[in-house]
């Protein structure tokens, strides 16, 4: 297959009203020319960003505002967008977090989690699937570094982007030879709203900024790639950590993340 062409095709980016998303809704206007369906609850972001990207008159832009952590919102969009656009591209990217001790994790907000990460993710790639097939089109999945490398104190968000890497990796061997591409990215830290709060902390020097993340992002999408870890320092020390006892490696992790939740008062 060739490597996609954005210009002129709908792109569909959810979590698109902050960090990497609206990186990555960004950089498929400015440099690659796409049309853009952008979906998050913040609808006021999502205006503010349309209006910004269409000052380039070849670039239109539909918002769409959802809770995509509830299936009935997500079937909706699933709806709007395919009965309205010839989709092309479709970026999963919506994603939230808990930082901090398993124990203080509400259940409410766990399953609120798991609906986002993982039930809405699978139930939008399994529906849009068939559109992007009918024109060579190309599927991203946003995990994450932690969805490889568990994390301590992220341990039930590490584990929803660990079921996206096998998922988005499986999917692109079950579809290898179809009409279509699945690439799973699996970013490190990324300066975004997800990393700014205050436990975070002496973690933050780690972070990549959201620009780079999303270049790196649009970049694999566009080759095709399987499995993108953007960073030169991510990968390499992904494959060294792949070399290194797991039990090591992870007491090593949790350690860090201890300290900066220490720190933060907030353990
Ligand atoms: N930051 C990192 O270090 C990092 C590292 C690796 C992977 N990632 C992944 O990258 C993705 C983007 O995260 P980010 O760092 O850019 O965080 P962010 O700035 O907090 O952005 C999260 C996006 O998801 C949207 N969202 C959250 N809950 C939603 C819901 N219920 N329904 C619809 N949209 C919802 C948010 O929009 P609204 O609030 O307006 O709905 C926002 O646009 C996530 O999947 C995250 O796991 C992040």
């Amino acid at each position: 297959m060739k490597p996609m062409n954005f210009r002129g095709r709908a792109v569909l980016v959810t979590g698109a009203s902050s960090g990497l998303g609206r990186e990555m809704a960004r950089q498929l206007a400015t440099r690659h020319g796409a049309h853009l369906i952008l979906v998050a609850r913040r609808g006021d972001r999502l205006e503010e960003l349309k209006r910004e990207l269409e000052a380039d008159p070849a670039v239109r832009v539909h918002p769409i505002v959802a809770d995509l952590s509830k299936l009935e919102e997500v079937d909706r969009v699933i709806d709007e967008v395919t009965s309205r656009h010839e989709l092309y591209a479709a970026i999963l990217n919506a994603g939230i977090t808990h930082f901090g001790a398993h124990d203080k994790l509400e259940w409410r907000d766990f399953q609120r989690m798991l609906d986002l990460n993982v039930t809405g993710v699978v139930r939008m790639a399994t529906q849009l699937l068939g559109p992007l097939e009918a024109r060579e089109g190309g599927l991203m999945l946003v995990s994450s570094l932690t969805g490889i490398v568990t994390v301590p104190y992220q341990t039930a968000y590490s584990a929803t982007k660990a079921f996206l890497i096998h998922y988005g990796w499986g999917l692109s061997h079950e579809l290898a030879g179809k009409n279509l591409s699945i690439t799973t990215y699996a970013p490190g830290g990324v300066d975004t709203e997800m990393t700014i709060g205050e436990n975070f902390g002496s973690l933050r020097r780690w972070l990549m900024p959201a620009s780079q993340a999303a270049r790196e992002g649009v970049e694999a999408l566009r080759r095709r790639k399987p499995l993108h870890i953007p960073g030169v320092t991510y990968r390499w020390g992904t494959a060294l950590v792949g070399m290194l006892p797991r039990g090591l490696t992870t007491r090593i992790v949790a350690a860090q993340y201890r300290r900066a939740l220490e720190k933060a008062g907030a353990l």
